[in-house]
């Protein structure tokens, strides 16, 4: 059993079909909590409820699509009626449009990951508040680093996480008197479908990663990573920063040049560069 205990707590997770969301559904249940699951492949969260519920949980399996007010406000309401209270809000579900701002045809894609990535959290949190004050409950965001630094080919990504930190920093202070925490996680570079899902500049995912390397002995993984962000919303922890996120967020305040540089020559040169091969072998 993990040190963090939600023990009989009801939990709402977005993006719980794979990756973060998945293991943190895996450990909440294992943990004792009560857990509604939400995302918008309802088969593969058939497939977790069944798992959770081997491990002797109570899951409530709710197909939303989080850049849907009206399916995230239902997300709540089933939540309230299936378990009568609500604990603890993870807001997880995200993903990525990876090109330059001036490639996209128009800013469709956009607006699509401001919507689920942000939105989604705005959304859900908005309908989950009345009862999270009443339970003195908790608010975990699952963001990035890109919201901490930007990074060159992400303007969507960075965009929507950037506004996720935002929003959470303002209703930390407002949700104070309250006793309702809100915590946000920053990983960096995490094993899970997120990067094969990446969006082009066309809204094609750009599949399973590059070479055998993409990921090493060193990556973290979803268990990991889910974890660490449990945790730190169970101690009711502001922020917590992920892999190179502390030594980044230092570099951007004393030599913000010199992080550009990097992030150029890390992200954007490679970047850029993939497009072109990807682009020649179309022609
Ligand atoms: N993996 C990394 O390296 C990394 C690094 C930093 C931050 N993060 C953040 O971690 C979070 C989880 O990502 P992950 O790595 O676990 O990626 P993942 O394996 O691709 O999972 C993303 C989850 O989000 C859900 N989702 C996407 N669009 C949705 C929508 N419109 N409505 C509801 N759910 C939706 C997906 O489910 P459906 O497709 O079934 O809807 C899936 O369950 C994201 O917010 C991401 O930005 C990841």
């Amino acid at each position: 059993m993990e040190s963090a205990t939600f023990r009989d707590q009801v939990v709402i997770i977005t993006g719980a079909s794979a990756g973060i969301g998945h293991a943190m559904a895996v450990q909440l249940a294992r943990q004792g909590a009560r857990v509604a699951i939400a995302a918008r492949r309802a088969e593969c969260l058939e497939e977790l409820a069944a798992a959770c519920r081997a491990s002797g949980a109570e899951v409530l399996v709710a197909p939303t699509d989080v850049g849907e007010e009206s399916q995230c406000k239902a997300l709540v309401d089933n939540t309230l009626s299936t378990f009568g209270r609500l604990d603890m809000l993870v807001n997880n579900a995200g993903l990525a449009a990876s090109a330059l701002f001036d490639d996209y045809h128009n800013l469709d894609l956009f607006r699509h990951t401001m919507d689920v990535n942000l939105f989604g959290a705005v959304n859900c949190t908005y309908y989950a508040l009345p009862y999270l004050k009443q339970s003195k409950g908790r608010i975990l965001a699952v963001s990035s680093l890109g919201g901490k630094t930007a990074i060159p080919y992400n303007t969507p990504y960075c965009a929507s996480k950037y506004g996720l930190h935002g929003f959470c920093d303002a209703l930390r202070m407002e949700l104070k008197p309250h006793e309702v925490s809100v915590t946000v996680v920053c990983p960096w570079w995490v094993a899970t479908e997120f990067h094969a899902a990446q969006l082009n500049k066309d809204g094609v995912p750009r599949g399973a990663p590059r070479g055998k390397d993409y990921y090493t002995s060193k990556t973290m993984t979803a268990d990991r990573c889910a974890e660490i962000a449990l945790q730190a919303a169970y101690k009711r922890r502001r922020e917590v920063l992920m892999g190179p996120g502390l030594l980044a967020v230092w570099l951007k305040l004393i030599a913000p040049g010199f992080l550009d540089w990097l992030s150029i020559k890390i992200f954007l040169e490679p970047a850029a560069r993939r497009a072109r091969e990807a682009q020649a072998k179309r022609e």
